[in-house]
């Protein structure tokens, strides 16, 4: 699968501070996301954008769901099947699920959605893929400032704050694609949290960009904490679902 340009999620630098999940909050927002959905024992579920498989690992071990995951990135599939050869971890695009329709009672995305370049063709592929009265979970970054987007849009780095949306197009854009809403809950406090465990790691947010740019060539550490500042960036837990009507 094509793979070009700078990803800050395959790179070290974040893993260094958030372990093997690569997201504010580890595990936090996955087992509320799994203790709302009330899955079964044996529901099938599919972590979209899964990278090193540790939301799957966790599904399958402590749940006892039939988890998958899916993503694009060689070097994430890879790290993940060497750690945990049993998980079933598939490379492929949100934007085209390689399942049948009505085949999941669940799927998660957790700081994936934010990254794909096609969110409108993910969220209905994700509709698709599940069976009616089926859980999307939804864990990613938005934009609290719209007016801000177009900086953060400028930024050439392939990470979750390029592509934040603010909150009423998001939710838009999962209720035109025909999800019910069903819960948001803010969790900026997570991401505040990352931004002093990472400042603890690299000495500074600075110091993070300037590893960041050194390693891509394009991340102006001060415009990407300009941008960032200015977006008011924010955390949530979407749950939505698909209408137990829906075939
Ligand atoms: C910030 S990481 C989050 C990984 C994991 N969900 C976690 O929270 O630890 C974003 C992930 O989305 C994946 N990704 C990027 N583009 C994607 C796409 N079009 N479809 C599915 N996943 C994608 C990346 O490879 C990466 O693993």
């Amino acid at each position: 699968m094509k793979n070009d340009g700078f990803k800050l999620y395959e790179s070290d630098l974040l893993s260094q501070t958030t372990g093997e999940t690569l997201r504010p909050g580890g595990f936090i927002l996955t087992d509320l996301g799994v203790k709302n959905c009330n899955f079964s024992p044996g529901a099938r579920v599919l972590d979209v954008g899964c990278g090193s498989g540790a939301t799957v690992e966790r599904l399958v071990s402590l749940y006892q769901l039939q988890a998958i995951g899916l993503d694009p990135s060689e070097v994430l599939l890879e790290r993940g099947k060497k750690k945990h050869p049993c998980l079933q971890l598939i490379q492929g695009l949100g934007e085209d699920l390689p399942f049948p329709v009505n085949d999941m009672d669940g799927v998660f995305a957790e700081c994936a959605l934010s990254v794909m370049v096609d969110l409108d063709k993910a969220l209905a592929e994700i509709f698709r893929v599940l069976k009616p009265g089926g859980w999307l979970v939804v864990n990613d970054v938005y934009a609290r400032n719209p007016d801000a987007l177009q900086l953060l849009q400028e930024l050439k780095l392939d990470s979750c704050i390029r592509r934040a949306l603010p909150k009423e197009q998001l939710m838009n854009k999962f209720v035109e694609q025909g999800f019910k809403i069903v819960n948001w809950s803010d969790h900026t406090n997570l991401l505040t949290q990352l931004t002093v465990n990472l400042i603890m790691t690299h000495g500074s947010m600075t110091k993070f960009w300037l590893k960041s740019s050194s390693c891509s060539g394009s991340v102006d550490p001060s415009l990407a904490q300009a941008a960032i500042k200015q977006a008011k960036m924010g955390y949530f837990q979407l749950i939505v679902q698909k209408d137990a009507s829906c075939s």
